[in-house]
């Protein structure tokens, strides 16, 4: 599955914007306050809305009046629309879900919630689901691809006015697309890594295995890789072997107070260093190797501003691993604002945010004939990027 396009309005920062066409790696470059932690909290909030429901998505983020644009008109929506592709009964569709919230007597409500594709090559996309206000239906024989519009079935429901149908629709295999985008959504993740949180001992109890959104488990994933993976973990171990030189071995080592440690062995010395006393830049390309070769990946990955704390060299090696991840299956977005990040990514790869009047505007690295002429000529994005040459961004 694949996100092709996310179309916004009124959430937050995003008054009216559009993505398009977007790559399997996307990377996402803009100044500080341009947007970019907002553009992966869509994917947040719509988790947050399956999670729980609207009310408490909106206020997990300060409420409503919070989430909308500033200076939206008194009744305008929130509006999100992705487009997705899937394979459903053999053919690739082009799934759109659509979602409208609004408020009603101080309390926020789905106006609007449809998904929907075209049955056939020809004619206008159908929705097969379809709610607003806490009614509506879905169709339950969706694969049934012979039979005429008419007779498809509908089942009508009645849901609470902030609860979205794909929660609870989503959760039954005949509905092929909301059970898909559903399971897309559920098990999004985005990664802020803090390095702070990662180091260190950690207490041994309990198995984690996915690295959590900041990297404080990291010590507890490793063991349950090594563990239970132990060909996958071999395979984190080649990759740390080929990015960071001196990189010998690394093993999760429990120790006699039942906490939990890393010790990294470098070829040069007999006695490997323990996590604590390990360079900031190989522990973070470690936490992000344990990110993308998880035994089960996440379909969709979000990962903020990687480049704190890791060498130039070691930024392009991420950029790569990034891109193979995609290339496995997984789609991924990272935002970015570093010149030595962006010299490893392709010119298709790359939107920049900007701020006009106060509100985001997504711009593409591609569309730009400038940057495409020195692109084509064999420049690098990052060196384009420090010497301004995208519209609107101060790169200091
Ligand atoms: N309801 C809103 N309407 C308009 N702008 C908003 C709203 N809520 C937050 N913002 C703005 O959105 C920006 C948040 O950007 P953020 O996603 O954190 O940027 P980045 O991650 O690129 O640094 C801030 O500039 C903030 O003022
Ligand atoms: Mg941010």
């Amino acid at each position: 599955m694949h996100i092709e396009a996310i179309k916004l309005k009124n959430f937050k920062s995003f008054r009216d914007t559009e993505m398009r066409d977007i790559p399997g790696y996307c990377v996402v470059v803009g100044a500080n306050g341009t947007g970019k932690s907002t553009l992966f909290d869509v994917f947040g909030f719509l988790k947050d809305c399956l999670t729980f429901n609207v009310r408490q998505a909106l206020q997990g983020r300060g409420g409503f009046s919070e989430v909308i644009s500033r200076g939206a008109d008194e009744n305008a929506l929130i509006e999100i629309e992705i487009k997705f592709r899937m394979e459903i009964a053999s053919i690739d569709r082009l799934v759109t879900y659509i979602v409208k919230i609004g408020q009603q007597a101080n309390k926020p409500i789905i106006a609007r919630e449809i998904l929907r594709y075209k049955r056939g090559r020809y004619g206008s996309p159908f929705h097969f689901l379809d709610f607003s206000e806490g009614g509506g239906y879905a169709i339950t024989n969706e694969e049934d691809f012979d039979k005429p519009d008419e007779d498809l079935e509908r089942e009508e429901q009645t849901i609470g006015k902030d609860v979205l149908a794909i929660k609870g629709l989503g959760q039954f295999e005949r509905f092929k697309a909301a059970n898909a985008f559903r399971q897309l959504i559920e098990n999004w993740h985005v990664s802020d890594f803090h390095i702070n949180l990662a180091r260190g001992s950690k207490d041994a109890v309990g198995y984690d295995e996915h690295l959590s959104i900041t990297g404080d488990n990291l010590q507890l994933v490793a063991r349950n890789i090594h563990e239970n993976h132990p060909d996958v973990f071999e395979k984190i171990i080649t990759v740390m072997k080929q990015r960071v030189p001196g990189i010998s071995e690394i093993k999760p080592v429990p120790t006699q107070d039942g906490r939990l440690l890393l010790s990294f062995q470098d070829g040069a010395f007999t006695d490997p260093f323990i996590d604590k006393y390990v360079s900031d830049g190989t522990i973070k390309m470690f936490a992000y190797v344990i990110l993308l070769y998880d035994p089960e990946p996440h379909p969709l990955l979000c990962v903020e501003e990687p480049e704190n704390q890791l060498y130039p060299k070691l930024l392009t090696e991420l950029a790569e691993e990034f891109r193979a991840y995609a290339n496995r299956g997984g789609q991924v977005f990272v935002s970015s604002h570093s010149p030595d990040f962006l010299n490893a990514v392709e010119l298709d790869e790359v939107f920049w945010l900007v701020k006009k009047e106060g509100y985001t505007q997504i711009l593409r690295a591609r569309d730009d004939e400038q940057l495409a002429a020195y692109m084509a000529e064999g420049d690098q994005m990052g060196y384009l990027w420090k010497q301004g040459f995208f519209e609107g961004v101060d790169p200091q």
